[in-house]
C-alpha cells in the first residue's frame, strides 16, 4: 500500500503470543490484557533499547473489547481492565515516544469473540482515528470467503481518507489460503502494508518450522509482491519465551531477516533473559532485515539437510549487489556439522566478496570468489548466517 508508510519491515511489539487473551484479572493480575499491561510494556520498552533499536509500535491485539458497543454504536474497551479508555493510553504510549497499534476483526466477532467491524467499517475507522492510533491489525475470524475483498478495501479506503497515516495489516490471505484457495498477492499488495499469509506462531520449534516450510513450500507465489509498502508476515517472534532453545532463537531471528518479515516481538519485557535480549537487539540481523532494497529472500537448497536460504541487499557495489545468506540446520544429531559450500552454490552469480558471520564476528573467513569452496558448521537446529559483500 503506497500511503507512505513501511518503507521497511514494521517492527514492534504485539500481545498475542505472550498475553493471549488473558482476561481474569485476578487470577493473573500482572498478565491480563489490560491497561495496566500495556503500560508497564511501554516503558520497558522504550527505556530497554528496544525502541533505540528500531522497535516501534506497540500493539494491542485481541480481547481489550467490551462485549458491548456503546450506546451510540461505537467501539468501546473493557471498561474494568481499561479504566481510562484508549485515547489516555494512546497518550501515554506516545507520550514514550513509541507509536499505537490495535487489533479489530473483519467479520461479526473476533476470534476470540468480541465484537467485529463488519457493518460498521466507517465509525469504526473513525473511532480508531479519533483514539489517535498509528497501526491496526484487521483479522479475518468469523466472516465469509466472498466478503473479505470488498470489507478489507473499504476499511483501508476509510483510514486512508481520515489522512491519519495508519500501518494496515490485513489477515484476509491467511483465512482463504486455509482453505486451499490461493490469495491474490498482487492486489493485497495495493491495499495492504503487511498480511499474514498462514498459520498462527505457537510457542514451540515445531510451529517455527511448519512456517519456514510453508513459506519454502509457496515461496514463488509470493515473494516478489514484498517490497516497501508491502510485507508477507510470518507472524510473530517467540524469541524470550518458553518454546525455542538459543540456537533455535537465532534461527527464527536470521530467517525473518532473510524474508523481509515484520519484526513483531511478543515477549513480556519484566522477564526476557539478556541472552534473548541481545538476539533481538542484534544491529547487524536488523539491518538486514531492515534492507532498504525491500527484496524477499529464498530458500536456494538443501545441502545434508541445512537448508540455505539468500536474500539480495545493500551495499550495492559497482552494480553487484551483497547478500545474506543464511544456513539453517534441520539435523538433530548433536554436534556442529560441517558442509563445503560456495557463494555459487548458493545462486550468486558473479563476482568476489568479503564474508562476515553476522552472529560470531570473530569467526573469521577468506574473501571468496564465487567459486571458492569452505567450510561452516552449523549447530543442530541453528543457524550460520553470513554476509556477503563484493569486493569491488
Ligand atoms: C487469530 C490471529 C492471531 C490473534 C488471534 C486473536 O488467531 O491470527 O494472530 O490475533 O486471532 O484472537
Amino acid at each position: 500500500l503506497d500511503n507512505g508508510l513501511a518503507r521497511t519491515p514494521p517492527m514492534g511489539w504485539m500481545s498475542w503470543q505472550r498475553f493471549r487473551c488473558i482476561v481474569d484479572c485476578k487470577l493473573y493480575p500482572d498478565d491480563c490484557i489490560s491497561d495496566r499491561l500495556f503500560r508497564k510494556m511501554a516503558d520497558l520498552m522504550s527505556s530497554g533499547g528496544y525502541l533505540d533499536a528500531g522497535y516501534e509500535y506497540l500493539v494491542i491485539d485481541d480481547c481489550w473489547l467490551s462485549h458491548e458497543r456503546t450506546p451510540q454504536g461505537r467501539l468501546q474497551p473493557d471498561p474494568d481492565r481499561f479504566p481510562h479508555g484508549m485515547k489516555d493510553l494512546a497518550d501515554y504510549i506516545h507520550s514514550k515516544g513509541l507509536k499505537f497499534g490495535m487489533y479489530e476483526n473483519f467479520g461479526g466477532y473476533t476470534c476470540a469473540g468480541y465484537p467485529g467491524i463488519i457493518h460498521h467499517l466507517e465509525v469504526d475507522a473513525k473511532t480508531f482515528v479519533d483514539w489517535e492510533i498509528d497501526y491496526i491489525k484487521i483479522d479475518g475470524c468469523n466472516a465469509s470467503i466472498d466478503d473479505y475483498k470488498q470489507g478489507y478495501t473499504d476499511f483501508g479506503r476509510y483510514l486512508n481518507e481520515s489522512g491519519r497515516p495508519i500501518v494496515y495489516s490485513c489477515s484476509w490471505p491467511y483465512y482463504i489460503e486455509n482453505k486451499g484457495i490461493y490469495a491474490d498477492y498482487k492486489y493485497l499488495g495495493e491495499i495492504c502494508n503487511l498480511w499474514r499469509n498462514y498459520e498462527d506462531i505457537q510457542d514451540s520449534y515445531e510451529s517455527l518450522t511448519g512456517i519456514i516450510d510453508w513459506y519454502k513450500k509457496h515461496q514463488d507465489r509470493f515473494g516478489k509482491y514484498a517490497g516497501p509498502g508491502q510485507w508477507n508476515d510470518p507472524d510473530m517472534l517467540i524469541i524470550g519465551n518458553y518454546g525455542l532453545s538459543y540456537e533455535q532463537s537465532k534461527t527464527q531471528m536470521a530467517l525473518w531477516a532473510i524474508l523481509a518479515a515484520p519484526l513483531l516481538i511478543s515477549v513480556d519485557f519484566r522477564t526476557i533473559d539478556n541472552k534473548e535480549k541481545e538476539i533481538l537487539l542484534n544491529k547487524d540481523v536488523i539491518a538486514i532485515n531492515q534492507d532498504k532494497l525491500g527484496i524477499q529472500g529464498w530458500w536456494v537448497k538443501t545441502i545434508s539437510k541445512i537448508d540455505a536460504w539468500v536474500r539480495p541487499i545493500t551495499p550495492v557495489v559497482n552494480g553487484k549487489k551483497s547478500y545474506a545468506v543464511a544456513f539453517h540446520s534441520r539435523r538433530d544429531d548433536g554436534y556442529a556439522y560441517a558442509i563445503n559450500v560456495s557463494l555459487h552454490k548458493v545462486g550468486i552469480k558473479q563476482g568476489t566478496y568479503s564474508i562476515k558471520d553476522v552472529y560470531n564476528p570473530d569467526q573469521k573467513y577468506e574473501d571468496a570468489d564465487i567459486n571458492d569452496v569452505f567450510t561452516i558448521k552449523v549447530k543442530p537446529s541453528g543457524v550460520v548466517f553470513l554476509k556477503a559483500i563484493p569486493l569491488s
